[in-house]
């Protein structure tokens, strides 16, 4: 079969992880998807920069050309603009294009969706919540027959890493975020991560999946951590309290103006035995109530290279999948697995 032409659109944090993982296990991706990849370009705004373990022939600032001719787009780049323009381009010629960019998402939902749709091509977007936590697909898609009354967490590393070195170690505010800036939690500018606004639209895309409705970030009440003193923190946690930073999304029956969705983002006095406040460092964690389902719960890394590098990488074997497979079901699909399947002992 012949290789999948892969343009990647940024090579930071998590772009480097991805491409270092696409350039290292080839083999095994070629096995998992049917045909290999091929990395054809990788865009950045300074092609001059050295990066560890990137063949630097690959780098180039022209993105229209590396998209140009791409099966697969990954956008790894952030912010609205040019990510929004070049994902549009992407899609309108027919290429799949997966994306962690939140910000984006929980902007312009509804048009790039309607976008991917219109070209008969797949917008993946695993990444964009709680990293490394399959939450995306379990929302859209599994849960989609039931009726998500609640979905309510931790959603942003960089914030619950803020937060629980403050508590556990007693580190002030501003080395708390640069220890976080430093391990990449942090987004480019983290005042999107300690103004809450990050979080915002990770519970702008929640609920917009959730509830089958247009959630915006715009929709969304948003309150950050940076009030968040270490005297607060000292007196809830000498009080039996721990403070995090939680996203509710959530089906109200009746309010002032009447029944409706509410998602909201504040930080919060969580009794130290309530299951979130067990939640360390960057990791996630989100529950759901739904009326069939009951409740479920996820957990995982929440941010940082590698751990996103692994919900863009099953974005990207789906979404080539797809393309090798085409509309055939999922079961004329060969296995191929690294391991044998050990014979069973006693
Ligand atoms: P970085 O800032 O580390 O990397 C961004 C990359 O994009 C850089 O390589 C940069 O080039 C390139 N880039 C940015 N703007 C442009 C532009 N206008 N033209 C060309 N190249 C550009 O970001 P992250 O890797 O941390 O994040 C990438 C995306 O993933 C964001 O949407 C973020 O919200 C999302 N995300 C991040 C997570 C994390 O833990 N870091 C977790 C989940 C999602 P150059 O290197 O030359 O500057
Ligand atoms: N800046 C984000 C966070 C990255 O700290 O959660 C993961 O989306």
């Amino acid at each position: 079969m012949q290789a999948l032409k892969v343009a990647m659109l940024g090579c930071g944090v998590v772009g480097t992880e991805v491409a270092a993982r696409i350039q290292d296990r080839a083999e095994g991706l070629a096995e998992r998807i049917g045909a290999p990849l091929e990395l054809s370009a990788i865009v950045v705004r300074d092609a001059s920069k050295a990066r560890a373990g990137i063949d630097e022939k690959l780098l180039t600032t022209d993105a229209e050309a590396a998209i140009a001719g791409a099966d697969i787009v990954v956008e790894l780049m952030g912010g609205i603009e040019p990510a929004r323009s070049l994902i549009t381009a992407a899609l309108r010629q027919g290429s799949s294009v997966v994306t962690a960019n939140k910000a984006l998402l929980a902007a312009s939902y509804g048009e790039l969706m309607s976008a991917a749709d219109a070209a008969g091509v797949r917008l993946e977007h695993e990444a964009a919540v709680a990293g490394a936590i399959p939450i995306i697909r379990p929302v859209g898609d599994s849960l989609a027959g039931d009726r998500i009354e609640r979905i309510m967490g931790i959603v942003n590393g960089t914030t619950n890493y803020i937060l629980d070195q403050m508590d556990s170690e007693g580190w002030d505010f501003d080395q708390a975020l640069t220890a976080a800036q430093g391990l990449g939690y942090a987004e480019a500018d983290p005042t999107a991560d300690i103004g809450g606004h990050d979080a915002a639209a990770k519970a702008a895309i929640l609920s917009s999946l959730a509830f089958h409705a247009p959630v915006s970030i715009d929709d969304v009440h948003v309150e950050g951590i940076e009030g968040v003193t270490a005297e607060m923190v000292e007196t809830a946690r000498d009080q039996g309290f721990v403070i995090k930073l939680l996203a509710v999304c959530e089906r109200v029956a009746s309010s002032p103006a009447g029944a409706g969705l509410s998602a909201r983002v504040y930080p919060a006095l969580l009794d130290r035995g309530h299951a979130l406040a067990s939640v360390r460092g960057a990791f996630n964690a989100v529950f759901i109530e739904a009326e069939a389902a009951g409740e479920l719960m996820f957990y995982g890394q929440g941010a940082g290279g590698a751990p996103t590098a692994s919900a863009v990488l099953g974005d990207l074997v789906s979404v080539a999948r797809r393309k090798v497979l085409g509309g055939r079901g999922q079961y004329e699909r060969p296995f191929h697995e690294d391991y044998p399947i050990l014979p069973i002992s006693a």
